[in-house]
């Protein structure tokens, strides 16, 4: 069953792609025969509307939506989004993903939340479907539910922080979630931002989905942010499990991205706004 991943909005446009956006943020269009996914919407909606039909996706087409979590720049394009879609799709997503969230930038703390309360985005079109659990949202398109921190080296970060009862706490990202596609050449991973860790998503899928190597990971990694220690053991990993592709976008960065493909070398793309592959 062949799946078709495209990358509608990042935060880089290739040079010579005349007409295309690039925003700080994630979207991603799943097509396979008889699902068609748009994961994660974007910061603003302008670039993953103005970019998917100039890269031949239509929204209206979409399915079903699911949210990697509740980050505005993953999540802020919803109501544009919904508004293209123009029908009620099923929103899957953690629970959690509505918390109130911060990002400590200098010394101010940034609201860098989900901008929409649920009821507008349920009177848009979003039928929210929430769960903590592993689950198949699509025939070989399974949603990871939550990603236990089983790896002492993928710390998580410390400047992102959630209100709870008026109180600023460190965020957990429990909402943190990826997806594994079934393919003939293995489990093709597609991530939004990975703050549960690359190595702890990549050990999640492996426990739920046993026996099928992962062939492809998509997405981001969240690597720049992350300590030089967990880069060396991340990639020690990435070469045990033999990943073919790696396909590099938003918050893995340019050093780490860097490191990345001169460790893996051509199993590394750098997966800007337009990146398409065809899975098998
Ligand atoms: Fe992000
Ligand atoms: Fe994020």
């Amino acid at each position: 069953m062949a799946t078709t991943l495209t990358v509608i909005t990042e935060n880089t446009v290739p040079g010579k792609a005349g007409g295309l956006y690039g925003e700080h943020g994630f979207a991603l269009f799943l097509d396979r025969p008889g699902r068609k996914v748009l994961f994660d919407a974007g910061p603003a909606g302008i670039a993953t509307i103005n970019n998917a039909p100039r890269l031949g996706v239509d929204l209206r087409a979409t399915d079903a939506m699911m949210l990697s979590h509740g980050h505005m720049d993953h999540t802020g394009g919803l109501a544009g989004v919904l508004r293209a879609i123009g029908k009620r799709v099923p929103v899957y997503a953690h629970p959690e993903v509505f918390m109130d969230r911060y990002a400590k930038v200098g010394d101010r703390m940034v609201y860098t939340g989900l901008p929409f309360k649920r009821e507008a985005l349920e009177g848009m079109g979003a039928a929210f479907d929430l769960s903590r659990e592993f689950r198949e949202i699509g025939e070989g398109i399974y949603l990871s539910g939550e990603i236990a921190r089983r790896r002492a080296f993928e710390t998580g970060d410390t400047d992102l922080f959630v209100k709870v009862n008026g109180e600023l706490r460190k965020d957990p990202l429990r909402d943190d979630q990826s997806i594994a596609v079934e393919t003939a050449e293995g489990l093709a991973l597609v991530l939004g931002c990975c703050h549960s860790g690359l190595v702890n998503t990549m050990d999640h899928f492996q426990a739920k989905l046993p026996g099928r190597p992962i062939h492809t990971v998509i997405g981001g990694t969240h690597l720049d942010f992350a300590p030089a220690e967990q880069l060396c053991e991340t990639i020690a990993v990435l070469k045990g499990l033999g990943v073919k592709r790696l396909g590099l976008s938003h918050c893995t960065g340019l050093r780490a991205g860097a490191r990345l493909a001169q460790e893996l070398g051509d199993a590394v793309a750098f997966c800007t706004v337009g990146y398409s592959v065809t899975l098998p």
